[in-house]
């Protein structure tokens, strides 16, 4: 009885001193498991005399289920203590100030192209697309610039070597789908083009639209309405446009096109270099030169083109005057758009 009774201190003692759950668990395998202290002394029990066992009995299970009430409550609480803790530790400190996300926004010169090719997709053209690096072929000889011809000085090329350079125009995409597909065609091809030259107006890169429409019997008076409408929609109704004559070699007649100055109202100011007007874009009707370069009859076919510089465009609606501007990337004058 006597082992029995230091079994319960012992317990007592070595329970004061477990600080977690799994040496709480490790005392209840000591005390109470298959092989536990006070398990092998009910074990013994037959070996007790007779009229003492019931006395013996009762006072080992006493202790068995005090020591398993008092785990019991000792595990429970430091779970909660544990439970404490967690919380704690998980805590959501709500006084952190919060992490800021900066949102980005549509370049111009991209706001820009979106809203000419909103404008070209409304009248039905398709959308197309060539590549930047190009073929001398596609870029000058198709376009009836032959090698060493002199318009070739008006456009200053980037080479890669003899055949092959960065496009200087979106043109060669004219000639590339009109040698896939037959009329009626109705295109606009938005995209970069390189040129080396840097000024306050010129960047060796920059982006322009090209637009063409084949199909029999397109007259100069189809290309002026289209135009205009663009024209009317990209700025204003009230916007004056006009056509002045000009030389392309893929185009003939060609014509230049001029809108009327919005900064002075017409009147003459230093940015239309006191004329009123500013030049937008060149354009014409298909030399059919080029159309027989594709295989095109030129008894049935006929067609218009033009093409836009795009930074020239957001210059004049935004009324910026440097192009030089839209690759710098200074925030400031990013985030005005
Ligand atoms: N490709 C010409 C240029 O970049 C513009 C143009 C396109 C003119 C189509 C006429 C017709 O200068």
């Amino acid at each position: 009885m006597e082992e029995i009774f230091s079994l319960k201190s012992s317990f007592l003692e070595e329970s004061k001193a477990a600080t977690s759950l799994s040496e709480l668990q490790q005392l209840r395998v000591k005390y109470l498991g298959k092989k536990g202290l006070v398990t092998l002394k009910l074990k013994t029990l037959s070996s007790i005399p007779p009229d003492l066992r019931p006395v013996y009995g009762n006072t080992v299970n006493e202790v068995k289920r005090y020591i398993d009430e008092e785990l019991k409550k000792r595990e429970a609480l430091l779970k909660a203590e544990e439970n404490k803790r967690l919380i704690h530790s998980e805590a959501i400190d709500t006084t952190l100030p919060g992490k800021f996300t900066p949102f980005g926004r549509e370049h111009p010169v991209n706001k820009v192209l979106s809203e000419i090719i909103r404008i070209f997709v409304s009248m039905c053209f398709d959308v197309e697309e060539g590549p930047e690096v190009e073929l001398d072929y596609y870029n000058f000889e198709a376009l009836n610039m032959p090698k060493y011809h002199p318009a070739r000085d008006m456009q200053d090329t980037l080479y890669i070597s003899d055949d092959v350079i960065l496009r200087t125009h979106t043109s060669p995409v004219q000639i590339r789908v009109m040698e896939k597909k037959k009329p009626p065609l109705k295109i606009i091809a938005p995209g970069k083009v390189y040129r080396c030259d840097a000024d306050i107006s010129h960047t060796p890169m920059f982006h322009q639209v090209e637009g063409f429409m084949v199909d029999t019997d397109i007259a100069f008076s189809d290309l002026k309405g289209v135009l205009e409408s663009f024209i009317h929609s990209f700025f204003n109704v009230e916007t004056a446009v006009r056509f002045r004559p000009s030389f392309f070699p893929f185009t003939e007649p060609s014509a230049e096109v001029d809108i009327g100055c919005n900064f002075c109202s017409k009147k003459g100011c230093r940015i239309c270099k006191n004329t009123g007007w500013i030049e937008i874009l060149g354009a014409g009707m298909i030399n059919p030169r080029v159309f027989e370069m594709v295989g095109y009859d030129t008894e049935i076919y006929s067609g218009f083109a033009f093409g836009m510089g795009v930074e020239r465009l957001a210059m004049l609606k935004y009324s910026i005057d440097d192009i030089r501007l839209f690759f710098e990337n200074d925030i400031r004058f990013l985030r005005q758009f």
